[in-house]
């Protein structure tokens, strides 16, 4: 937390429960937000014969009863996530609301003694990045960030493949996701919430607005009080393979463009086109998202250049393409010479690296799980630590920054500052609605 906003205001919240967790105990968890991903975070970690579902919450009573209902017999239903936070019988809490919640209820979970799954992406604005590692580190807690793709079995290989160089010098990174969802999801009129639906509390530290049947379930993400669009969501998950295998902190440079271009019948705010460039020390990592056309990329990833060659990695594998070893004065076209004249010599290309691919399109959600799940025993850092979950989740928002103002911004990493642009400094944190602000300074970070 930064010492300018915040300070040591307050006392701190609920000493930590946590029990000292032997190899054999079973780890009770506790879900904040039964939604799409929530619900598969139910049967994950149900495969798990360490874990124990005791408690769900979430805001909107159909869904609290059905996470009920999935979670089994020894589960206590919380409609509101802060007397789960008390609850001495949970060790742990998987955080699976919308954006706007991560920072806040990981935080406050820290504070309250549990160990947190946060889903990705970690944050919503840059700031909260920070104080969830503060969080974290102040009251000694394992922070597991939800981008699975980190715990693949595939992913030690491709680390020792970038350790022995084998795609030679990295020079640049693509990400790239292209899908159509055209033609949007329309315009719904504001209403009521629906029935059952506690809205100030999924609201909780967003801005007061009047409930649109797309300010709510699965909907929020096009919406900037609540998301960053795809940009946060899923480059959150591409990017994070360029931060896990190349070690680095930040851009120097962000530059992003783009717009709602295509889906302009419905009521989302954030941008269906958007390009972005990154520069960091040596390479350049390029960003494109496609919401309105699906091209030829169907899926994301993340494809890395080298020198000799090139790697794409996914979720769930990785493959090489070889570049081929071509002398210069052999590489000329050999369709520049017309029959009848000169041909150039036989070129007998030779790769300048092995080929080789690994692994298929599983999503490892459930080894990511069990990565965390050990790291609570063992209380060692666990793949997607909080730090780099900051990290990632910060050059995603700074994107987003450079295309809202419409300007390139430099980054200082060191200092997590914006150079030289005031007005996109301030862009860097964003107020919390009472009494969720108050809640926060009231802890120390
Ligand atoms: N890791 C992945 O592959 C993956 C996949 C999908 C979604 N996600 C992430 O998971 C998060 C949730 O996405 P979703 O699609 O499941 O959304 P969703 O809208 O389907 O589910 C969110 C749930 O949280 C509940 N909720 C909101 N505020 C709450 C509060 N204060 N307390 C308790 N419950 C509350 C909502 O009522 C809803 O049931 C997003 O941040 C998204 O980026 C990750």
């Amino acid at each position: 937390m930064t010492a300018t906003r915040r300070g040591f205001l307050g006392t701190a919240a609920a000493a930590s429960y946590g029990r000292i967790l032997g190899a054999n105990d079973r780890v009770r968890l506790g879900l904040i937000g039964y939604g799409l991903i929530g619900a598969y975070h139910v049967e994950t970690f149900k495969k798990h014969r360490d874990a124990q579902w005791a408690g769900v919450s979430d805001v909107y009573q159909p869904r609290l009863e059905a996470g009920l209902a999935a979670c089994g017999a020894e589960c206590k239903p919380y409609p509101d996530f802060r007397k789960m936070l008390d609850a001495k019988d949970i060790d742990a809490v998987v955080v699976a609301t919308p954006d706007h919640w991560h920072a806040l209820q990981s935080i406050l979970a820290c504070a309250a003694g549990k160990d947190v799954y946060v889903e990705k992406p970690m944050t919503l604005f840059v700031r909260e990045g920070r104080w969830m590692v503060s969080a974290a580190r102040r009251y000694k807690r394992i922070v597991q960030v939800g981008t699975q793709g980190r715990s693949g079995a595939h992913i030690p290989e491709v680390r020792s493949l970038f350790q022995s160089s084998h795609i030679g010098k990295i020079h640049s990174v693509h990400i790239g996701t292209a899908r159509n969802i055209m033609p949007g999801f329309g315009s719904p009129a504001n209403s009521d919430p629906p029935p059952g639906m506690n809205y100030n509390l999924w609201l909780g530290p967003a801005p007061e607005r009047p409930y649109n049947p797309h300010r709510g379930l699965y909907h929020f993400r096009w919406f900037w009080d609540y998301s960053g669009g795809q940009m946060t969501n899923l480059g959150a998950h591409d990017l994070d393979f360029v931060y896990n295998f190349l070690d680095i902190k930040g851009p120097s440079t962000v530059y992003s463009a783009g717009g709602r271009f295509a889906l302009s019948n419905d009521n989302g705010e954030t941008p269906d086109t958007q390009d972005a460039i990154l520069t960091y020390p040596g390479f350049t990592v390029s960003i494109t998202i496609r919401e309105a056309c699906a091209g030829r990329r169907h899926g994301g990833g993340t494809e890395f250049f080298g020198t000799k060659g090139s790697m794409t990695v996914g979720r769930g594998g990785y493959q090489v393409y070889a570049d081929t070893r071509i002398a210069p004065e052999k590489g000329i076209p050999p369709w520049s010479n017309p029959p009848g004249h000169p041909q150039p010599a036989d070129i007998k290309p030779a790769p300048w690296t092995e080929a080789r691919k690994a692994g298929g399109d599983a999503e490892p959600m459930e080894l990511h799980s069990r990565n965390f799940l050990d790291c609570v025993k063992s209380r060692k850092l666990p793949n997607a630590d909080v730090e780099q979950g900051h990290l990632i989740s910060t050059a995603c928002h700074l994107a987003n920054i450079s295309l809202r103002l419409g300007r390139m911004i430099r980054w200082d990493p060191a200092k997590e500052d914006i150079l030289g642009d005031k007005e996109a400094s301030s862009w860097l944190e964003r107020p919390y609605r009472q009494p969720w602000d108050g809640i926060l300074k009231g802890l120390k970070l």
